[in-house]
């Protein structure tokens, strides 16, 4: 299998060969801003999108108006295409880096996961979910979407997974208060998604 570093990465960017970009904000995500994230969050709450390739989610929430929203991701390229489509984003907000050696803690409200779980070893989910909670407030949430088809380990991302393993997986370090089929999926997703809202046990 190919090491999923940011020459992975920024290859496929290169090449276009990037079919997890849905080219807008998903209608999970939107939703979810739109009603959880407007009556839990003010404005100034700090929000992170990572491994957040071109995202069109932090461009929506920069819209709306939330102030403290950051980006990150190991490849530059997405980063780029972002800077140049939302020019009046705090550059000091988006930050390349990786995920795992990014020191920040007890900071963030709320992060939003899409498609980045999915896209990393399978072997380092343990690690997500720990470092998920060192970069969270205490009691603040990790909330988007999860793949639910199987697993498997020898191909390529994206990685599934089911609703046993990721309860597993976040259990020691999130409450679950939400871990459901998601209904409102972009259609090439349908009934390919659970809904994960997980609050840091602190
Ligand atoms: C499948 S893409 C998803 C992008 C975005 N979330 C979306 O929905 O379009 C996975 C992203 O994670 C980034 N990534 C992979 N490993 C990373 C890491 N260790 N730290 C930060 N970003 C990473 C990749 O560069 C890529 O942009």
């Amino acid at each position: 299998m190919n090491t999923l570093d940011a020459q992975y990465w920024q290859n496929r960017y290169q090449h276009n060969d990037t079919p997890w970009d849905a080219n807008s904000i998903t209608t999970p995500i939107k939703h979810f801003i739109d009603t959880y994230v407007a009556n839990h969050c003010d404005k100034q709450s700090p929000i992170l999108l990572p491994g957040a390739g071109t995202a069109h989610e932090a461009e929506y929430l920069h819209r709306q108006g939330y102030e403290n929203v950051w980006v990150m991701d190991i490849a530059p390229e997405p980063l780029e295409a972002f800077r140049q489509r939302v020019p009046d984003f705090p550059e000091e907000h988006l930050l390349q880096a990786d995920f795992f050696e990014f020191e920040k803690s007890d900071f963030f409200a709320l992060i939003i996961e899409q498609t980045f779980f999915c896209a990393l070893q399978p072997e380092l989910r343990r690690r997500y979910a720990q470092k998920m909670q060192t970069l969270l407030r205490k009691e603040g949430i990790l909330a988007g979407l999860l793949f639910c088809f199987p697993l498997d380990k020898t191909g390529e991302p994206p990685f599934g997974g089911s609703i046993d393993e990721y309860q597993q997986t976040f259990e020691p370090h999130f409450h679950i208060q939400t871990l459901a089929p998601c209904y409102n999926s972009i259609k090439p997703r349908a009934e390919k998604e659970l809904f994960a809202i997980l609050r840091s046990r602190g």
